[in-house]
């Protein structure tokens, strides 16, 4: 392979999906991954299989249905965690497994409430058993960063000799600075020569906003592995960015040197998809796919602009797939031009899936006079949430006046397929009926967040809404589509219902992850 060739490692569905109140479903976290396999990473972190049932079903599903990547699989240095690994991934064309342990005294005394020499057993009892079930097996001393580089380069050293192919060093807590990230990595290669013959990765998170820098200061010291997520979600201030690492290296590669084989066209398309499935809104001034990241405010720059486009720009819309997609549908456009949009746009649509779609285009093309992809992608997507909803909206009314306080009423067809109905007179519209869902499902959700953007411009653009809740101690997000807000409202509140239910359901059934998993990333 190319010395310098990056290999992209995305941890969306896994670091990414550690993020407060994501909860992707199996048909969720599929989609996803196979938007990241046509964005063309080379390896997909699938999830952590002894996480929960939910997440084992999820790697199981995208070893086993997505092609192209490696697909990983997270697992503590526990036999039981590599296990369950080995058998959510085994289906997959390349499997790999990811096994950590941490190597900092804080976390060793602290957290693990062990000791190094007890460490160092478990790193090589993990790998070891991780190798008896794949020949691609990575090991991640956690929280390197701020252990002593001496011991961590002996478990390193012990990981190797057990077979580990690929050696992740994570800033687990953003801690560190480019200069001490490259100088750590310079020390390990010099304590452990071994090193030279495995793939070194770089794992930094975004706590004082330097993951990427410090990502391609890994890089530039020898890494040619990064581990990053899509937006840059992930635990806290989340993790590097897989958009600005790729276009980082791609839009100075003249300087830099390095490549990578992702389809940077598809970044654009990738965002919105993960943004519209988490509920985690991209913030607008973002760098490469933020709304404004190609946006021209002072008329100095508009000017420049308009007469060159290189004098404020550095990289191309095009390029990052935010431009250069004229598709357009109308209210006349028929099932074929839709089914061969969607296949344009990656959709495989066919049968049931495709009479919902069209349903859906044409409900919205009577609406709006242009459908543009950046609309059939927002259906398609809202569309898939639909798989595992438990609680469905059937109708609502809303009675809004300045005179007095809005009243809804609302009918909510229930898991076991009755009808609940329900009232309130709130503060505001979507108040009221936030309150009327909870009265007619008999449930106490709090709302904790609440955000309503527009999917293009124009008056007649779909609303998108995502809403936070918590019920029961358990946090959840929904999404909902139209171009009716209220209804986008109630769509995303109902939803978040449902995926906080199941939550709810599954930490009961399994006495979950907040309770057994102690050493977690
Ligand atoms: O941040 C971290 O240390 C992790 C490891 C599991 C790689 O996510
Ligand atoms: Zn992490």
């Amino acid at each position: 392979m190319d010395p310098d060739r990056v290999v992209i490692f995305d941890t969306t569905l896994r670091d990414g999906e550690q993020s407060p109140g994501i909860s992707l479903n199996t048909a969720e976290k599929l989609e996803i991954a196979h938007q990241l396999a046509r964005l063309g990473v080379d390896v997909i972190e699938a999830g952590f299989p002894i996480a929960s049932n939910g997440d084992f079903e999820a790697v199981r599903a995208i070893a086993r249905e997505v092609h192209g990547p490696v697909i990983a699989g997270l697992a503590r240095a526990h036999a039981a965690d590599i296990e369950r690994a080995a058998e959510a991934v085994r289906d997959a064309e390349r499997p790999r497994i990811h096994t950590f342990i941490s190597t900092s005294d804080i976390h060793i005394e602290h957290q693990l409430q062990s000791t190094r020499e007890d460490v160092k057993g478990s790193a090589r009892a993990a790998v070891a058993h991780a190798k008896s079930f794949v020949d691609d097996v990575e090991f991640s001393p956690m929280d390197a960063t701020r252990a002593e580089v001496e011991f961590t380069a002996e478990v390193l050293q012990i990981a190797l000799d057990e077979g580990a192919t690929t050696i992740n060093i994570p800033d687990t807590v953003g801690y560190s600075t480019p200069d001490e990230y490259a100088a750590f990595l310079t020390r390990l290669y010099q304590l452990v020569p071994d090193l030279r013959g495995a793939v070194l990765s770089t794992h930094c998170h975004d706590d004082l906003g330097l993951a990427v820098a410090n990502s391609l200061a890994g890089i530039r010291a020898g890494a040619r592995q990064v581990e990053c997520a899509i937006n840059g979600i992930g635990e806290r201030a989340g993790n590097a960015s897989l958009e600005e690492i790729v276009m980082l290296l791609h839009t100075r590669a003249a300087d830099l040197g390095f490549t990578t084989g992702v389809q940077t066209r598809e970044i654009a398309r990738t965002s919105r998809m993960v943004s519209r499935l988490t509920g985690y809104p991209v913030q607008p001034n973002k760098a490469v796919v933020g709304r404004n990241a190609f946006a021209h405010e002072s008329g100095i720059h508009q000017d420049g602009v308009l007469k060159h486009r290189q004098t404020y720009e550095i990289m191309d819309a095009t390029t990052v797939g935010l431009e250069g997609n004229d598709l357009v549908l109308g209210k006349h456009s028929g099932r074929h031009a839709l089914k061969s949009a969607l296949a344009e746009l990656g959709f495989d649509v066919d049968g049931p899936a495709l009479n919902t779609a069209f349903k859906r285009f044409k409900e919205l093309a009577d609406r709006k006079k242009q459908v543009t992809a950046m609309d059939l992608e927002a259906l398609v997507t809202d569309e898939l949430r639909d798989q595992l909803r438990s609680y469905t909206l059937e109708w609502f009314d809303v009675d809004v006046s300045n005179r007095r306080p809005p009243h809804a009423r609302v009918s909510i067809r229930t898991p076991d397929g009755d009808e609940a109905l329900g009232d309130f007179t709130g503060d505001g519209p979507v108040d009221a009926i936030f309150r009327a869902i909870n009265a007619a499902t008999k449930r106490e959700a709090r709302l904790r967040e609440f955000r309503i953007d527009a999917v293009t411009g124009g008056q007649d653009a779909l609303g998108e809404a995502s809403v936070v809740l918590e019920l029961a101690g358990q946090s959840a997000a929904g999404q909902g589509v139209s171009t009716d807000i209220i209804e986008a409202a109630a769509q995303a509140y109902v939803r978040a219902l449902s995926n906080a239910e199941r939550k709810v359901h599954a930490a009961a059934a399994e006495h979950e992850p907040e309770v057994e998993l102690t050493g977690a990333p």
